[in-house]
């Protein structure tokens, strides 16, 4: 009789949490990112973007927002948020053996330069334990002190990380040290985390200007389907224009919402530069030892499976170089405590989220169910990638 094919664990390697004590500095704060209570709502409000911040000031500066089915600002803080057991019960109920947790955003950015380096401590001391009080389901990706002096966040990544035996990689927005990731100064962290084998996963959290998106209220749609994704595109497009990926080679990043539009635009990125005057004599001295965005995605990227239809997950593995090889850079993430179930019965937050449905049914649909490949995008290549193996 044939032996059984063990299973490939099912990682979630996109997947947020907020420790209490970042939830006491929200709750203390008269900006955003803030946790505001309103007569209204059962559960505090958690308000964290730019695109928030009308709806703040209108249901602050007016009795509106304790009138009945008053849309609230930002999204309700629920447990989902901060509690260690609600996590592992969501993991359990959509059969996810290993998630990846990280600090949401917008992270470690907005602390005073002097406090930065001791919160960072702790953020990271509290990820550490919640791993390690469920061995072999729990590793994260730490944050870093970036408001820190420079050599003070060199000094945490040498130091302080190795001490967090279930950390795999860091989380970074794409301010970096205030100016981009295109930042000249970037360039010691870039080359500290890739000498400490750790990547880094990218995530937006500044989208694009409000003015962007009109004066009518759609919700939170266009900054969250449009705004985030082209902020990774951009912060991403810069440090390749910049010289970042061939500066560092051993710098590997996992790309947020598979890449934001970077699959779909990567041609048109390479068109562009091909023709600017700019970057003539560059092309034609390097030739044929110039990597293209192309080589780039396939040799330093990685892309989350966060884009919730089979059409985008293929361009996400065809940008990754196809097939195979393609595949085997994409990972399974949830994005989870964000889109959960709106409306329903009572307590539906505790049963299956149509948000993780529908990315779990696109890597089926996309790589045949139950395929290798779609195996290694569920978990097998977050395991690779992220060493998940290692205590
Ligand atoms: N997803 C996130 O990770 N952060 C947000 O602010 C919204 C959605
Ligand atoms: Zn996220």
């Amino acid at each position: 009789m044939a032996t059984p094919k063990p299973q490939t664990p099912v990682v979630d390697i996109h997947t947020h949490m907020y420790p209490p004590e970042y939830i006491s500095m929200l709750s203390s704060r008269a900006s955003i990112p803030l946790v505001r209570t309103f007569p209204s709502s059962p559960d505090p409000r958690l308000v964290l973007l730019e695109a928030e911040v009308p709806a703040l000031e209108k249901a602050t500066g007016s009795g509106d927002a304790n009138a009945p089915g008053t849309i609230l600002p930002g999204r309700p803080l629920t447990r989902h948020f901060t509690s260690l057991s609600q996590k592992i019960s969501f993991m359990d109920t959509h059969n996810i053996s290993i998630s990846v947790l990280s600090l949401a955003n917008p992270w470690l950015d907005f602390l005073p330069a002097n406090e930065a380096v001791s919160i960072a401590r702790s953020i990271n001391a509290s990820f550490e334990e919640m791993c390690g009080a469920h061995p072999g389901r729990l590793y994260f990706f730490a944050s870093l002190p970036l408001t820190s002096p420079l050599e003070a966040i060199l000094s945490f990544i040498t130091t302080a990380l190795p001490s967090f035996r279930h950390c795999r990689g860091i989380i970074l927005g794409t301010s970096g040290l205030g100016s981009g990731l295109d930042d000249p100064a970037m360039l010691p962290m870039f080359a500290a985390l890739a000498d400490a084998n750790l990547p880094v996963f990218l995530h937006p959290h500044y989208g694009l200007p409000n003015s962007v998106f009109g004066k009518a209220d759609y919700g939170h749609v266009l900054p969250l389907a449009l705004g985030f994704p082209m902020e990774t595109t951009i912060a991403v497009a810069r440090m390749y224009l910049a010289g970042v990926f061939d500066a560092v080679p051993g710098l590997r990043m996992i790309l947020a919402h598979s890449g934001g539009t970077l699959p779909f635009l990567a041609g048109r990125i390479e068109s562009c530069l091909l023709h600017d005057a700019k970057f003539a004599g560059a092309v034609r001295e390097q030739g044929d030892r110039r990597r293209t965005v192309w080589d780039v995605l396939r040799e330093q990227v990685y892309l989350d499976a966060v884009v919730y239809s089979e059409v985008g997950l293929k361009a996400a593995i065809e940008a990754s170089g196809g097939g195979k090889e393609g595949a085997a850079r994409l990972m399974f993430g949830t994005d989870h405590p964000f889109f959960p179930p709106l409306g329903g019965p009572k307590g539906a937050e505790d049963g299956e989220w149509e948000s993780v449905r529908l990315n779990a049914d696109a890597v089926g649909r996309a790589l045949g169910e139950g395929s290798e490949e779609a195996e290694m995008v569920m978990g097998g290549n977050a395991v690779r990638v992220l060493r998940l193996y290692e205590e």
